[in-house]
């Protein structure tokens, strides 16, 4: 059992605290533009292992470095070809700071544990302004998955971190909710056709109009890729509900008077209740998610975090899958689909 500390970003001297802590190889939880990341310092395998037992995680999953600069980034890879480096030169310059992970050849200071034995490492620099005050202040590489156990939904509020990992790790930096609510994307960039890893926030067609060719995989898909970066395995992002399916308007409409609980987008939740009329006081709970793709994704987790308050047997959650071929949902229909798998 460890004492969590509960710090605020603006709070004077709680990012200092925060900085230290890192510094001394202690876990701390910290906002960035997409989700709460559990940061450590990167090169101190002792506090590495830790993050891999305080997730419940398995060591094959890799862990995404956090930077404060380009040069900081630049040391943790080995440009071993001109392709590579001209990539790195356009995707830092054009999306960092931002939520686009770049994975190519590591350097040597790159520790193994990082990587989970990849020869390759992956590395971001964040946009929040409270992630980079913490990168610039306690200057160090800062190894960051999400802050939620395992398989679990990741936390866009630091209510959700403390709900994972309270007394697990040494400190959690409240910033309110995060911006975007799901995870970075991750491109491979070293590699003869650069090639999507992870779905996130930019979209596939936007490294596509700044690479050229890039490998995508469809939303959902997963074995091919699942090799290279093992946080595609299908189950992730599952509320801890027994039953979490997908649900087409049919489906829906049948479980409208049930006790099952729905999430759903405002626009289909009025289009059901006209045709039905709410959903009466005895039924199920209902989360209503805007109709706006950014905005959907921002509540996405926290909506799967109310429902699992409320002691169900049953979660249905509006297929959204017509929409998957618009760039703009094709992230939240991958995690869509790896939630109710
Ligand atoms: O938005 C994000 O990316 C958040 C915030 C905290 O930065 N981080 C995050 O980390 O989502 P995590 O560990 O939950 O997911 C990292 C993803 C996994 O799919 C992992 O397999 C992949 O990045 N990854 C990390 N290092 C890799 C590597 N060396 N090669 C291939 N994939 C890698
Ligand atoms: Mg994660």
């Amino acid at each position: 059992m460890t004492q969590t500390r509960y710090l605020k970003a603006d709070k004077a001297g709680d990012l200092e605290v925060a900085a230290q802590l890192l510094g001394q190889g202690k876990l701390v939880a910290f906002p960035t533009e997409t989700v709460y990341g559990l940061g450590a310092h990167a090169f101190d395998v002792t506090a590495v292992e830790r993050i891999f037992a305080a997730k419940k995680r398995p060591r094959n999953n890799p862990l995404i470095v956090h930077v404060a600069s380009v040069d900081q980034a630049r040391l943790l890879f080995d440009f071993d070809s001109s392709l590579f480096e001209e990539r790195f030169a356009l995707l830092s310059a054009q999306l960092w700071p931002g939520p686009i992970t770049l994975v190519g050849k590591k350097s040597a200071l790159v520790p193994d544990l990082v990587t989970a034995g990849s020869s390759k490492v992956a590395v971001r620099i964040p946009s929040h302004p409270v992630a980079l005050e913490l990168l610039k202040t306690c200057s160090l590489p800062i190894a960051a998955p999400s802050a939620n156990l395992y398989t679990r939904p990741s936390p866009t509020t630091h209510e959700h971190v403390a709900l994972n990992l309270d007394s697990q790790i040494e400190a959690i930096i409240d910033a309110g909710q995060t911006e975007f609510g799901i995870e970075s994307t991750v491109i491979e960039i070293d590699t003869p056709r650069a090639k999507i890893l992870r779905h996130g926030v930019v979209s596939a067609h936007q490294l596509q109009e700044l690479l050229g060719d890039v490998e995508i995989p469809t939303a959902g898909q997963t074995e091919t890729s699942m090799r290279t970066s093992p946080g595609l395995c299908m189950k992730h992002y599952s509320p801890n509900i027994q039953q979490v399916l997908l649900a087409n308007e049919e489906l829906l409409a049948r479980s409208w008077f049930s006790s099952a609980g729905i999430i759903l987008r405002q626009a289909s939740e009025k289009n059901l209740a006209l045709k039905l009329g709410k959903r009466p006081q005895g039924a199920g709970p209902t989360v209503k998610l805007p109709d706006h793709p950014k905005e959907y994704a921002r509540d996405l987790f926290g909506a799967f975090y109310a429902m699992e308050k409320e002691s169900l047997e049953s979660l249905l959650i509006e297929d959204l899958l017509v929409l998957a071929d618009d760039a703009e949902w094709t992230s939240i229909c991958d995690k869509l689909a790896r939630a109710t798998t």
